[in-house]
């Protein structure tokens, strides 16, 4: 582990009693913040990190829906799914951060690694082998939003590098649904503006966040005021190898690469990366 990076005297990442802390955080509500996760005398050259960064980003709006799935003409009408959402979030590929980079080095990180891993009670986990999506910075302009979804992938560990002026709130709904229940009406209310079930989380650079979203509903907030909201994604999954596919690859970057054009192999998966 890096000292000069994480600091590990509020967060010692090999604790057994914060690594218990952070998994009941995470069987309770499905996500955990470590505040000041970075350094304070780092914090002023990682939210610069991502201010250089940032121009180099792949921006397409999208129309999608909660579950980020292709329409299905045959669900009933007041289906959530039938809900267009536009996601105006855009990401700067991993092949665009420096390898030197505060968090090119973090994801690295096996000690950081090893937490994340314990934290979601994982055996182990891996850097995902994409080139582009194993790392990403998330930028979020002003007046654009990531509106309410679920996740397809099964966790997401994420470091804010600047918040936004205002706006650009994470907000989620634990457990609003789970495998053996879907809870329409629920999913509904909240698209509808019922907020009652809705959790916000204020995000500080150099904060952590370890989230499970697959059955939490969540959003990044519309940002406000004239400052973009940053974060950077550290992707990992449970085998080595994990490349994305060439379509989901495509929409969110813009292009491919040589490795996600050879043959699929079982280590090619459809996800998305938040
Ligand atoms: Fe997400």
């Amino acid at each position: 582990m890096d000292p000069t990076i994480v600091d590990t005297d509020r967060h010692p990442l090999d604790d057994p009693a914060l690594v218990d802390r952070v998994r009941a955080e995470l069987r309770d509500s499905g996500c955990c913040v470590l505040p000041g996760f970075v350094r304070a005398e780092q914090v002023e050259a990682l939210r610069a990190e991502g201010r250089a960064l940032a121009p180099l980003a792949h921006h397409q709006t999208a129309i999608v829906n909660v579950y980020n799935t292709d329409p299905d003409p045959t669900l009933p009408a007041e289906h959530p799914a039938h809900r267009p959402l536009e996601r105006g979030n855009a990401f700067v590929a991993r092949d665009r951060i420096p390898a030197d980079a505060l968090i090119q080095r973090l994801h690295a990180d096996r000690a950081v690694q090893r937490f994340v891993a314990a934290a979601f009670g994982l055996p182990e986990v891996f850097p995902l082998a994409d080139p582009l999506s194993g790392l990403v910075l998330n930028v979020v302009a002003p007046g654009r939003e990531h509106p309410w979804h679920f996740d397809t992938n099964e966790f997401t560990v994420s470091l804010q590098t600047q918040a936004a002026e205002a706006g650009g709130l994470f907000q989620y709904c634990p457990g609003i649904r789970s495998p053996q229940e879907e809870n329409l009406d629920a999913v509904t209310a909240v698209l509808d503006g019922d907020h009652r079930g809705v959790r916000t989380l204020e995000l500080r650079p150099g904060d952590l966040q370890l989230f499970a979203g697959r059955y939490s509903l969540h959003r990044v907030s519309p940002v406000e005021g004239g400052r973009e909201r940053h974060t950077a994604i550290l992707a990992y999954s449970r085998r080595p190898g994990v490349v994305g596919t060439a379509t989901r690859t495509r929409q969110l970057f813009g292009r491919v690469t040589r490795t996600h054009t050879v043959p699929a192999g079982p280590g090619r998966v459809d996800r998305l990366l938040i």
